[in-house]
Formats: structure tokens, sequence, C-alpha cells
């Protein structure tokens, strides 16, 4: 009651019609559109403030994913961020279209959930020059006049995502946000008692960067976190890149060792799979 009541506080001082409670509204699961192909599977639409800071007066949407777990009281819900622009629902599609795959054990105890985060979904997504993407500028400048290009470029890039997005979605896209999202999700799942509401998550690549964001701004909340393939951008850009070579030079030994032990395995089907 009493969030409904500030709710109409806020939105008559903002002078818009939209309560701000909009995004506290339990998830409404339905059948997917299209149909999933897959038992057990429902979607969500959920509305989220492009700003949380202010007015929370303009919505933007994230379409969410689930399969349901085997149990009838499972432990909790997983859920898989992606990006960028990565859906984390198409990631889950992949995982139920692959019977070996991990996630189909975890449906012995949990949900899973895979989220649009905003940006990604279907009815707003981040738009940018795709001819001007495809233009090769040389990454690794050898003198001046390269490395003012490679800026130019780059700066140009971000400027007509700015311009063809919108900057409303444009300029709360970070991270945080995202997490914060996330956040409004897992509050909003109500089906579960509250003990097992907690953030299981597993966050691959820019998911991990997600999460990560999850865990810094919002951690009462945390259950089981992977973070996997992760680029902590906490680090500052040299202690990243060294982080991040180790990982890749450390992987293709490993690689190498696995190649010498297995003779018999075509190495370059692992990339056909
Ligand atoms: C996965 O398992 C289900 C049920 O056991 C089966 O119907 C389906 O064909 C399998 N899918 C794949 C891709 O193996
Ligand atoms: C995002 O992904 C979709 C689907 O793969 C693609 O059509 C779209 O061009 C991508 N957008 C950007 C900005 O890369
Ligand atoms: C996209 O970039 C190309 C150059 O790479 C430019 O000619 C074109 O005008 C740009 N389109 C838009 C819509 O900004
Ligand atoms: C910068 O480096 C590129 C590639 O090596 C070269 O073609 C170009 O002439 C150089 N420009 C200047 C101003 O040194």
């Amino acid at each position: 009651m009493y969030q409904r009541i500030f709710g109409v506080i806020l939105s008559l001082l903002a002078f818009t019609p939209i309560a701000s409670s909009q995004s506290n509204k339990p998830l409404k699961w339905k059948e997917c559109d299209p149909p999933s192909p897959y038992p057990n599977v429902q979607c969500a639409k959920h509305p989220v403030p492009y700003d949380w800071g202010s007015g929370l007066s303009q919505y933007t949407t994230m379409s969410v994913m689930r399969v349901k777990s085997r149990t009838e009281k499972p432990k909790g819900t997983i859920f898989l961020p992606s990006g960028p622009n990565r859906s984390g629902t198409r990631l889950l599609k992949k995982y139920l279209g692959d019977n070996s795959s991990a996630a189909m054990e975890l449906l012995d105890e949990y949900h899973i959930m895979g989220l649009d985060v905003r940006g990604i979904s279907d009815h707003s997504p981040i738009k940018c020059n795709a001819t001007r993407w495809n233009r090769r500028v040389p990454s690794m400048p050898k003198n001046l006049t390269q490395y003012n290009r490679m800026q130019q470029h780059w700066r140009k890039i971000a400027e007509e995502c700015r311009e063809m997005t919108g900057e409303l979605l444009f300029d709360h896209m970070d991270t945080s946000t995202i997490g914060q999202d996330i956040e409004n999700v897992r509050y909003n799942n109500w089906e579960l008692p509250s003990k097992n509401r907690k953030m299981h998550m597993i966050g691959l690549s820019w998911g991990a960067q997600i999460g990560l964001a999850y865990v810094e701004k919002i951690s009462a909340y945390m259950g089981n976190i992977v973070l996997d393939g992760i680029t902590d951008h906490t680090q500052g850009p040299i202690g990243t890149i060294m982080a991040e070579s180790a990982a890749f030079e450390t992987t293709l030994k490993h690689f190498f060792d696995w190649t010498q032990a297995n003779t018999h395995v075509d190495p370059t089907s692992i990339w056909r799979r």
C-alpha cells in the first residue's frame, strides 16, 4: 500500500501517468511466442525503468524465459545473463537443444532463467551502423596518425549507435544498471518461498561482468554464483590484458598437452562441433 501511495506521489511530481511501481509486479509467465518445442518452458516480459536513479517514469522491457525444474520443490532459480548483444534466452534454448549439457542436470533441482537484458531484447535493441563496424581499422596503431584514426573510428561508431538507438536507452546501458534490472527480476519472481529466492547465477563472458556488477552492488541475496571467462574491468586495462593473456596461454598449453595425450582425436573436429 505504501508503495502504491508513494508511486502515485512520485508520478504526480513527475507529471507522468505511469506509476513508479510499474516494475514491481510479479513476473507473469506465459507460453512463449513462438511456442517452445520443449516442455516446461515459459516466457515473460518485465518492465524496468531506463534510469533507476531518477524519475522512474520511462520504461524499457526485458524478455525472460525459464525452464521449470523437474522437481516440485526447487531450491531456487539459476539466472543466465549474457551480452553484449548475446541473448540469455537464446543461450537457454541452446542448452535445451543439447541433452548432454550440464544445464539439464541442474533442472533436477533448479529452475533456469535466461535473461535478455536491456538493449538486447527484440523490442528495444541497441542499433549501430554495420557498414562502419565492418570497416577494418588497425587496433594496434603504429604511429600517431593511425592512433587518431582508430580513435575517430570508435568515437564515430559510438555516436552513430547513440543516434540510431536513442539516447534514453544508450545512456543507460551500463552493467551496474543491468545488475539492478536483474535484481528486480529476482525480487519479482514471487512463486518460490523467500529462502529459495536467492540470486544463483551462471555468468559467462560478459555475463560474468554483469554478475560482478550485481555482487558489487547487491550482495545481500547472493546464492551460488559462477563467473566464467571473466574480464574484470575493476582491474584497470593493463592488469586485465595481462590476466587475460595468462589465461589464454594456460588454456592453450592444456590444449597442447591434451592433443599429445589424445592423438586419436582430430583437434580440428573440436571447432567443428
Ligand atoms: C533429448 O531427450 C528427449 C527425452 O529424453 C528426447 O525426446 C529428445 O529427442 C532428445 N534431444 C536430443 C537433441 O537428443
Ligand atoms: C545483435 O544481434 C542481433 C541478432 O543476432 C543482430 O541482428 C543485430 O545486428 C546485433 N546488433 C548489433 C548492434 O550488433
Ligand atoms: C554508416 O557508415 C557509413 C560509413 O562507414 C556512412 O557512409 C553512412 O552514412 C553511415 N550511416 C548512418 C545511418 O549513419
Ligand atoms: C604510420 O604507419 C603506417 C603503417 O606502418 C604507415 O603506412 C604510415 O605512413 C605512417 N604514418 C606516419 C605519419 O608515419
